[in-house]
């Protein structure tokens, strides 16, 4: 069987990575996670004291670029790939909100961004591939057969996440949440690179009033159809 690319753009804590995880699964597709390997070199970025409260060493950064490797590893008790930095599983370590307060800095680099993008371009050569990230659609993959794109309310996105951290046992407030959800929707639209935009032919969700269950099924619906209409157009 033909098998398509399903690309899923949108803001920060839209749900993307839930929704998009099922869907790889439903489809017998591979999910790739494109915001975790951000997620990972900012990680390494902090480690090497490249990124701090008051200094963002861009260049040092660009010059260790060779020593970062970002693998990912399907883990079967857990139904999807865990993202590797040299050979560590950082997974956890990656989605702590001091890691989200520097991420969309480090997603600003030019150089990180060529090399992350032509590593993800390699992931979807055979297609079959779900990603969701930001530039997806526009950038990644402008010729992936169905585009989503992804919106909620700021509150909605916040509430969401301090939930998720909550339950994890992370020490943070609502406010906190809330302002590096609206910092990062900033930074992530307004860069020069590779900005946060709907592409022309993507369909946008706003998910504000619909639980995960809705969602799912009106994605893998979206998907149904695309992929029927896709085998339709290849045998003529
Ligand atoms: O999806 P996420 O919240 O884990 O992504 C973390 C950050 O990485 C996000 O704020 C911006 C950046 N990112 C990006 O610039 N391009 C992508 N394709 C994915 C993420």
């Amino acid at each position: 069987m033909i098998k398509t690319t399903i690309a899923i753009d949108g803001f920060s804590s839209t749900g993307k990575s839930t929704v998009a995880k099922r869907l790889a699964k439903a489809l017998g597709y591979v999910y790739v996670d494109s915001g975790a390997m951000y997620r990972a070199v900012t990680l390494y970025a902090m480690r090497n004291g490249f990124i701090e409260l008051d200094c963002f060493d861009k260049e040092g950064l660009i010059s260790q670029l060779d020593s970062i490797n970002i693998s990912f590893k399907f883990n079967p008790k857990l139904g999807f790939a865990e993202v590797y930095l040299n050979e560590e599983n950082v997974e956890a370590l990656i989605r702590t909100l001091e890691v989200s307060q520097f991420v969309s800095q480090i997603a600003t680099i030019s150089e990180v961004r060529l090399l992350l993008v032509k590593q993800q371009q390699g992931f979807g050569i055979n297609k079959g591939v779900v990603m969701d990230g930001r530039d997806i659609g526009t950038v990644v993959f402008p010729d992936a057969e169905l585009k989503l794109f992804m919106t909620a309310s700021a509150v909605k996105r916040a509430q969401r996440r301090y939930d998720e951290l909550i339950k994890r046992g992370d020490e943070v407030t609502y406010e906190d949440v809330l302002n590096n959800v609206q910092s990062r929707d900033h930074i992530d639209s307004t860069r020069d690179d590779s900005p946060l935009t709907m592409a022309d032919d993507a369909i946008e969700i706003d998910n504000s009033n619909m639980n995960l269950e809705e969602q799912f099924e009106f994605i893998l619906k979206l998907s149904e159809e695309k992929i029927k209409s896709f085998h339709k157009k290849k045998r003529h």
